[in-house]
């Protein structure tokens, strides 16, 4: 790909963590998706996954990083090149950006879900300029919901004066969903509104 002035233009770039090789997914890593979504504690949420379904997923994907610069990323471990899980960011319809992951069930319990989410959190209040991201997750899936607790009180944000911002409900799923918010700037701290049962809202500010 070329930039229109004879210089090559860099497509998705791979981004890593301390322990993690985060690679953009793209048509090429349908096969890799596909396994991934044949694992047990990833079906349980997701259902089991075609190979027809993981093909169509990297082709948006894949546009997804071409068009708006971002989407999710395959994540490796760097030291043996094992295949972790998955998980980033990727822009709702109303164009806000919303944060996930999902990480082989016989890794779990290690800590590869939060950095991959802070690696998600990074990107968007740095390189995009994001000042919020939300996360969604069934409210019963107690693992989901606590590495967006363990992020909300992580150091993704700078430390410049935050500007308060609620997270409307009024457009997004939330039966049965709890929805989570990180801004981008203060220390957080975490606010809970009462829920339209059943559902659990829980919005971190800064
Ligand atoms: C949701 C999911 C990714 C969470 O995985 P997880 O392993 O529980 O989360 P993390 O990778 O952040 O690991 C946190 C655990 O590792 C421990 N840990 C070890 N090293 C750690 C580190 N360096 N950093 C953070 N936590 C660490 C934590 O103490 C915590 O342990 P605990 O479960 O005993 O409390 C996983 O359950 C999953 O893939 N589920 C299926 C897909 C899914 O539901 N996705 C979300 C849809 S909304």
């Amino acid at each position: 790909m070329f930039s229109g002035f004879g210089e090559p233009c860099a497509g998705p770039q791979p981004h890593y963590t301390e322990r993690l090789s985060l690679i953009p997914i793209g048509p090429e890593l349908a096969d890799e998706l596909f396994r991934l979504h044949q694992d047990p504690g990833i079906t349980h949420w997701y259902g089991p996954w075609t190979v027809d379904d993981a093909c169509e997923r990297v082709a948006a994907m894949g546009r997804a990083w071409q068009v708006d610069g971002v989407h999710k990323w395959l994540a490796y471990d760097r030291a043996t090149d094992t295949l972790v899980g998955r998980g980033g960011l990727s822009y709702t319809a109303e164009h806000r950006l919303e944060i996930g992951w999902a990480v082989r069930e016989s890794l779990w319990g290690r800590g590869y879900a939060t950095e991959i989410g802070r690696a998600g959190l990074d990107f968007a209040f740095g390189e995009l300029g994001a000042s919020e991201v939300i996360s969604f997750t069934e409210t019963h899936n107690r693992r989901s919901r606590a590495v967006m607790e363990r992020l909300g009180s992580g150091t993704t944000g700078t430390s410049r004066t935050a500007v308060s911002r609620s997270c409307s409900t009024s457009s997004e799923p939330t039966s049965s969903r709890a929805r989570y918010c990180r801004g981008r700037r203060e220390a957080p701290r975490l606010r809970r509104r009462a829920p339209a049962a059943p559902a659990a809202t829980t919005c971190m500010q800064h």
